[in-house]
């Protein structure tokens, strides 16, 4: 399975910090991947979309997972960026992640994550810290092989061998 990863995050983006969500999602995936692609974009609704289009369209992502720009900052548009490129939304993901991590933290509501279909790829928002991430991204783990078989999986990829 092909996963593209899509760090966004103004400051790691800027370089003031290092992007540990990527490597965390990285890891997570292993047994399933076969290749991953990975960007890191700011907090700009534009450059997110561009980027999901990429890892989509272009790098032929089985499966993308954001990271970051889910909450309540007046920078966060990573949900807005997702909705505007996929073509069908995929509520049972988000809501899903929602349940299991209300069990963790009631912070788990101020996630505004959305998931959603664009050609063949799946796209899931993740929120931004790791330990988020870890605790969202075990919960569609068991479901990513029959999602992707049911979209009639890619097989192309582009670059890079991030995290592999
Ligand atoms: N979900 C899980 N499983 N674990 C967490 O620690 N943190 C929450 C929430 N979802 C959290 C979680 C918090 S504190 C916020 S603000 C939102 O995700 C949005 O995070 P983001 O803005 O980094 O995307």
């Amino acid at each position: 399975m092909i996963f593209g990863i899509l760090c966004v995050s103004d400051r790691c983006f800027r370089g003031e910090c290092e992007d540990q969500s990527g490597p965390a999602i990285a890891a997570c995936v292993a047994p399933l991947s076969t290749k991953n692609d990975y960007l890191l974009v700011p907090d700009e609704q534009d450059q997110i979309a561009q980027a999901l289009i990429e890892l989509a369209d272009h790098c032929g992502a089985d499966v993308v997972f954001t990271t970051g720009g889910t909450g309540f900052a007046p920078r966060d548009v990573t949900p807005e960026a997702t909705k505007a490129v996929i073509e069908k939304e995929v509520p049972g993901i988000p809501e899903a992640i929602r349940a299991r991590s209300l069990a963790i933290t009631d912070r788990a509501m101020l996630s505004r994550a959305v998931s959603g279909i664009r050609g063949k790829t799946l796209i899931i928002n993740l929120p931004g810290s790791p330990k988020a991430v870890r605790e969202s991204i075990e919960v569609v783990l068991p479901v990513l092989e029959h999602a992707v078989e049911t979209l009639g999986g890619n097989t192309q990829s582009c670059g890079g061998n991030y995290g592999k």
